[in-house]
């Protein structure tokens, strides 16, 4: 038997940016969207980070998307380390992470070891009525789920997957999830949620799960693969037009041509899309792609274009620093010692996140030929930061300090106050002004 829709357990493994606002929005609703039924579901948050579930139980979401009245507000949901205390549940959400090793290759060692564990936890359910459904939420290359995941959980759990005999299977599907950090607007409940399954029921049950919890709706796919292979093009297109763009600033920039202009006039076509210059880093778009490539090469497959996006996008901050460079060799003023003032660590604005981040290759490049950088940066955890990177990083800029070298790197609400003039605040005869953000303007402002 299919689990009750209205009436099941659902436990969410991995509670990062992704899995805890899930767990909160599947606990919050209590009727219906769909057919306006009460819901009673139950919702076990369970992540293998300790400190994570203390923290959560105690309502501080170290990511701050969530207050602790937010999270405390959900009755239903309770935060766990124990594994044993899902190992009944009908619904279980995968939702960790997919990143990349060092060579640019999918790194399956969070998503292996998370299957290993549901196929584990429903080994000893043989005689259960109810046939576990584990669905997939963490981004994967087309095939990912049931070439390599479906044989992990087969393999554990000693059950058949997609069986017809609802005793000793189980069921899978996919459901990719969309959120944007730093974006209020686009959230779990607002975004439209693609939905797939291992067969037409299954299907349809995921479909009117999601259906009864997202106020965006749902979209069902004809298959896992679709709903796979849909996600990773969002992402991928979007790194192929910043990259387009990314690479005609590089050309625009010795046209002596400023991009910004380019764009507004160009954008006044009613079938031009306005994508912005930029850093992309993150464990999305700067990800990605490259399962797209590993796959497409794993069958023998050459994929030019995506492989060109991203070489053009991680080779930005390196642009970003040569141009820096090339600005300073041509001041007038001799300045001997170097003082560096970086606005912004984190992958993109008004986002804590730093995974990835390109600004931190930039601190990196600073740091090798031995300049001093003072990093700001309040939406960043610190300790985090120091843990992962050995920066430092503090959250406003130090008051009398001067700086030779200004970077306005992003633009999180906490520095929308810096205009020209109280950026001049911190400068010297000299000072350059950089902005990478198109925000700030007048003749002491570069704009890279
Ligand atoms: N962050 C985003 O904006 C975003 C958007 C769409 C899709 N995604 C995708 O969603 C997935 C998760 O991303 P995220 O940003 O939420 O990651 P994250 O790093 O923020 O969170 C992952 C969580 O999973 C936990 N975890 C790791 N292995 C585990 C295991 N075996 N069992 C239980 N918990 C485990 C970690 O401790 C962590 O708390 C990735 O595939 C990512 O590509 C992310």
């Amino acid at each position: 038997m299919l689990p009750k829709l209205e009436n099941c357990s659902v436990a969410i493994i991995g509670l990062g940016y992704v899995g805890l606002p899930l767990a909160l929005e599947i606990g919050l609703k209590t009727t219906s969207l769909l057919t306006q039924k009460k819901l009673k579901r139950f919702v076990f948050g369970y992540d293998i980070n300790e400190k994570r579930i203390e923290e959560l139980e105690k309502g501080f979401d170290r990511n701050k998307i969530f207050s602790k009245e937010q999270i405390k507000k959900v009755k239903n949901i309770k935060f766990v380390n124990d594994n044993n205390l899902i190992r009944n549940v009908d619904i279980f959400i995968i939702t960790v992470p997919t990143p990349i090793n060092t060579k640019n290759e999918p790194n399956l060692s969070y998503i292996e070891k998370a299957s290993k564990m549901v196929g584990e936890l429903i080994k000893d359910n043989q005689e259960r009525l109810i046939s576990p459904i584990i669905i997939f939420e963490s981004t994967v290359y087309p095939g990912l789920t049931e070439e390599f995941c479906i044989p992990i959980i087969e393999k554990q759990s000693n059950n058949k997957y997609n069986s017809n005999d609802y005793k000793n299977s189980f069921y899978c599907g996919y459901s990719p999830e969309r959120i944007n950090p730093g974006d209020t607007k686009h959230n779990v409940d607002s975004i439209t949620k693609v939905t797939s399954g291992c067969n037409k029921k299954v299907a349809k049950w995921i479909d009117s799960f999601y259906g009864s919890f997202i106020s965006g709706g749902t979209f069902q796919a004809s298959s896992i693969k679709v709903a796979e292979a849909a996600k990773i093009i969002e992402n991928t297109q979007r790194d192929i037009n910043i990259a387009l763009i990314n690479e005609l600033t590089i050309l625009f920039n010795k046209l002596n041509i400023n991009t910004y202009e380019v764009l507004n006039a160009a954008s006044t076509k009613w079938n031009f899309h306005k994508y912005m210059p930029g850093l992309v880093g993150g464990h999305c778009i700067g990800v990605d792609p490259y399962y797209l490539t590993f796959k497409a090469k794993e069958i023998g497959h050459e994929t030019k274009l995506i492989a060109a996006g991203r070489n053009i996008n991680d080779y930005m901050h390196k642009y970003f620093f040569d141009q820096i460079l090339f600005h300073k060799g041509k001041r007038e003023i001799d300045i001997l010692n170097e003082e560096v003032l970086l606005l912004g660590l984190s992958y993109k604005s008004n986002c804590g996140d730093i995974r990835n981040s390109q600004l931190i290759n930039l601190v990196n490049s600073f740091k090798d030929i031995k300049m001093n950088i003072t990093i700001v940066d309040p939406k960043v955890d610190a300790e985090e930061v120091l843990k992962n990177t050995g920066l430092l990083s503090l959250p406003c800029i130090p008051s009398k300090q001067k700086y030779t070298i200004i970077i306005l790197a992003l633009y999180h609400d906490e520095f929308k106050v810096f205009t020209k003039n109280k950026l001049l605040k911190f400068s010297l005869e000299g000072t350059l002004i950089f902005d990478l953000t198109n925000n700030l303007y007048g003749k002491d402002i570069i704009n890279l």
